[in-house]
């Protein structure tokens, strides 16, 4: 139930939240003899759906929630997952199908978040135990690939979701439709991600000294929250490379993570970085475009990683998994956009104000959750996702 930071949930929460989804969209309306498991899980475990409740409980005390215990959240979870099987034994409308569908889309969002959410718990555990295994980080074990630009000639293009009427498994938010015309300067985009060597190399140039590089927002946050190197690193006289980085595997040495990517970077960081380098960041339109010719694989959570590796190939590498990737694009609708009609139009729709995208997936994001169309969402100045960086010119 440890709840770190206001952005993350207690593993507890996720697990009755994702359960909850269930229960409110597709059993309360479409199972007729439906009995509520305790009707007052109604309103505790809304996230932010103000049409169901006015006064859903505060995110920042979702630690505080001591009762139900865990054995009553599984409880409800076993209850509801019997009662899903009776839905569908029978035949499933199709509104109703379509809302499994976004429950299950929605329950591998929050695998990730749980995740994200325990690394963050244990990291602010003054044991900092590890989440799985012990670290062997070695270093890699491969030449990783020279940073490489590859040319796009750009051009009218089409982005957004393109929608299979004969796919039943198809499925994409409502935020990434509908596709749409985009028109592309010509440009370039790095073959992989920025490794932590990269990275270190700001670092001692004194990058998070100097006002010059950054959006007028993040250095207020670099001097109020006193960066000086991603969420998750610490100094470490010890260590060749000077830092230690702490994983879901615990600590590991910076010097044997050189080569992988840099993560847990905020937006103000990325962004800063690329004026450091003389680059940018690429827009999400660029990122797609880029991306749509390959297939949506890589370092994702199924690989049992549990954090970003280094790239093997010259190719345009880790495009998929490994670290989302910031673009320099806003979060907003898309020309045409509409939200899913009724309460579930709260889902993606009333976030899009003061956010930045993210693209492709990181190595805790479930595989067959990610796709090039993809669009993820948080604050400028948020770290504790696996967030990473790739370079645009
Ligand atoms: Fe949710």
């Amino acid at each position: 139930m440890v709840q770190s930071c206001p952005e993350a949930s207690p593993v507890k929460w996720h697990q009755a939240h994702t359960t909850w989804f269930f229960e409110t969209f597709v059993l309360r309306p479409f199972l007729v003899d439906y009995k509520p498991f305790r009707e007052e899980f109604r309103r505790l475990f809304n996230s932010y759906y103000l049409s169901l409740d006015e006064e859903i409980p505060e995110k920042k005390l979702r630690g505080s929630f001591s009762r139900p215990s865990l054995e009553e959240v599984v409880a409800f979870r076993a209850y509801v997952d019997q009662e899903m099987g009776r839905l569908l034994a029978r035949p499933v409308e199709e509104e109703a199908s379509r809302r499994i569908l976004l429950g299950l889309n929605h329950e591998q969002q929050h695998q990730e978040l749980a995740l994200t959410d325990i690394k963050h718990a244990f990291f602010s555990n003054p044991l900092r135990p590890p989440y799985q295994g012990a670290s062997s980080a070695k270093g890699a074990e491969w030449p990783i690939p020279k940073l490489r630009w590859m040319g796009v000639e750009g051009g009218m293009v089409e982005v957004g979701h393109a929608a299979n009427a004969e796919d039943p498994q198809d499925f994409c938010f409502d935020n990434e439709t509908p596709r749409h015309k985009v028109y592309l300067e010509p440009f370039q985009i790095a073959n992989r991600e920025v490794t932590c060597r990269e990275y270190l190399e700001f670092i001692s140039d004194d990058g998070y000294g100097l006002p010059g590089m950054w959006l007028s927002e993040g250095w207020d946050m670099v001097r109020r929250a006193g960066w000086e190197a991603p969420l998750y690193w610490e100094r470490d006289a010890g260590d060749e490379a000077g830092w230690r980085v702490f994983t879901l595997r615990g600590w590991q040495g910076l010097a044997n993570l050189l080569d992988t990517p840099v993560c847990h970077v905020s937006f103000f960081e990325a962004d800063a970085f690329a004026r450091w380098r003389g680059c940018r960041l690429p827009t999400e339109a660029e990122w797609e475009h880029v991306a749509s010719r390959k297939r949506p694989t890589g370092n994702l959570l199924d690989m049992g990683m549990l954090h970003p590796a280094a790239a093997r190939t010259e190719e345009a590498d880790q495009l998929f998994g490994d670290c989302w990737e910031w673009t320099a694009s806003a979060y907003t609708g898309y020309p045409g956009y509409r939200p899913l009609p009724g309460t579930l139009g709260e889902y993606n729709g009333k976030f899009m104000s003061a956010q930045m995208v993210l693209r492709g997936g990181s190595c805790v994001t479930p595989a067959d959750h990610m796709r090039a169309t993809y669009r993820n969402f948080f604050p400028p100045a948020a770290r504790w996702q696996f967030s990473g960086v790739r370079l645009a010119v």
